[in-house]
């Protein structure tokens, strides 16, 4: 019997996830969470998404040429990091903050924080890892918001039947690499990617939660 979470269990539990157990998930698992997946919202019924999954030898083989282009990134969309408002800059910092003390690792420890970064192109250990492709179209705002859509339903859909992934732009830093390795036309742009599998809770990382800003802060009710 499959694990199936009431909504509200699933969303309170969603978390990214950065440690995970080998096992992979079965054909039926896989294919249970990505039909649902496929049920997200888009603008027009699009659905302008292609999610190309490595597993096994392609997944390791595609990490090896991550970790080896690790200080070449090229990715199709910029960051643009710094061009955020105080308030996001604020939360981004106090993340990286928070996650370098749960993980115990001292800001100034520069291979440590290296290694931890290499982590994300090696998918934390997951035996899947996911890249979310879309088309460019215009200034490519409306397709990213499908996408986006896409992989939280897909993060939703993973947690509610007791798997777990993490969304990683970090992966999208090395397009080309990416297409290189499995084949993919230029035209198709790459906006993240997604590491996931079975969560091992017992692992440190995995018992970090990031913080939520008040609603006050993001929610503006008008009568
Ligand atoms: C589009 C997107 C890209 C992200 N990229 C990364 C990443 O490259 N590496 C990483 O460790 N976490 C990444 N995250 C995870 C965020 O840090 C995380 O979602 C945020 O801190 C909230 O924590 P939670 O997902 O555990 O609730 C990303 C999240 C999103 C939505």
């Amino acid at each position: 019997m499959m694990i199936d979470k009431t909504f509200s269990e699933t969303v309170r539990q969603r978390q990214s996830v950065r440690k995970f157990l080998p096992e992979p998930l079965t054909g039926a698992e896989l294919n249970l969470v990505l039909e649902e997946a496929q049920l997200s919202p888009s603008n027009s019924n699009t659905q302008p998404w292609k999610m190309h999954i490595v597993s096994g030898a392609a997944k390791d083989k595609l990490a090896a040429a991550l970790v080896a282009a690790a200080d070449n990134p090229k990715p199709d969309f910029p960051y643009g990091d710094r061009e955020y408002p105080a308030e996001n800059t604020a939360r981004m910092k106090e993340l990286g903050k928070t996650y370098f003390a749960a993980i115990g690792l001292d800001r100034n420890d520069k291979a440590g924080r290296r290694e931890s970064w290499l982590e994300n192109l090696r998918f934390f250990g997951a035996p899947h890892a996911a890249f979310l492709f879309m088309p460019s179209v215009a200034d490519n705002v409306r397709v990213a918001g499908d996408v986006g859509m896409y992989g939280q339903t897909f993060l939703l859909s993973l947690t509610a039947h007791g798997f777990g992934g993490v969304p990683q732009t970090y992966l999208g830093y090395y397009a080309d690499v990416v297409r290189e390795t499995l084949g993919i036309a230029p035209e198709w742009k790459l906006l993240f990617g997604i590491s996931f599998g079975r969560p091992d809770y017992d692992a440190v990382i995995n018992q970090w939660r990031s913080a939520r800003a008040p609603l006050s802060e993001s929610v503006f009710l008008h009568e």
